[in-house]
């Protein structure tokens, strides 16, 4: 990604495959707090690639929609809203930047009421359907680790390399819970647990681009390992395949 990265409905317009391509595409795909950010950051940084967090657009979307005060699971006002939504992927320091309409909402958009807005959201076609080229085109360059729930089936099927990760539920609420915790955000376990329980569900059980593993894709169950256990495990399937 440039140091500053400009989406617009008007520049993903066009389609965007795999000319041009500079270097591999690797997806890392999988449910709620399996560690797919922690992973896939340190992955790209290992690798000298770039590190896309495809969730981060959909929380964009979400927190427009909430501060437009639409209700996330209204289709038709949600679709409507998207052609006067820029959102921008900005590269600094400390990490990307996540702005919406010029306003920085990288801290905003990781609260658990965004999280369900963005699943629920992200169950509308036009919604994924206007982030698709979007997401092809911050990532059709290559050298890239790109991370979400449809990476490896929709967003990036002729991907080079695809993860599939998994983990057990309660090892995954005591994750998310700890990131919570760690942004000033306090919920009891049970709440956690629930929560990723119910957007699991909904994320597997929508009707466009579920999440599901790529035919194709090599699982890792992450429930026992821990993360620079899991990128050596990466780094080794790749140095075979690419
Ligand atoms: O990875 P995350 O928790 O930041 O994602 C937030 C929501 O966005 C998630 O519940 C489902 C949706 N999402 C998606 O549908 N497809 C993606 N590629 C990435 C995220």
């Amino acid at each position: 990604m440039s140091s500053r990265t400009i989406i617009t409905r008007q520049q993903s317009g066009h389609s965007v495959g795999q000319r041009g391509k500079q270097g591999p595409i690797i997806t890392i795909d999988g449910p709620a707090g399996v560690g797919k950010s922690t992973i896939a950051k340190q992955l790209a940084s290992r690798l000298g690639y770039r590190y896309l967090d495809t969730g981060a657009l959909y929380r964009a979307v979400a927190w427009k929609v909430r501060a437009s005060e639409v209700d996330p699971a209204d289709h038709r006002t949600v679709a409507k809203l998207l052609p006067e939504t820029c959102i921008t992927l900005e590269q600094s320091r400390d990490g990307v930047r996540v702005l919406v309409d010029g306003q920085d909402v990288t801290g905003e958009i990781r609260t658990p009421e965004i999280s369900e807005s963005a699943s629920v959201v992200s169950a509308i076609p036009a919604v994924r359907q206007w982030l698709l080229p979007i997401q092809r085109q911050a990532g059709a360059s290559g050298g890239v680790v790109a991370e979400g729930r449809d990476l490896g089936t929709h967003v990036f099927p002729e991907a080079d390399m695809k993860f599939f990760l998994e983990a057990d539920v309660d090892v995954r609420a005591a994750r998310r819970r700890d990131q919570l915790r760690a942004a000033g955000h306090v919920e009891s376990l049970a709440q956690t647990e629930e929560r990723i329980k119910a957007r699991d569900l909904r994320d597997q059980a929508r009707a466009v681009a579920p999440l599901a593993p790529a035919a194709d894709a090599r699982l890792i169950n992450t429930s026992a390992l821990g993360v620079d256990a899991i990128v050596e495990q990466m780094i080794a399937v790749i140095a075979t395949k690419l």
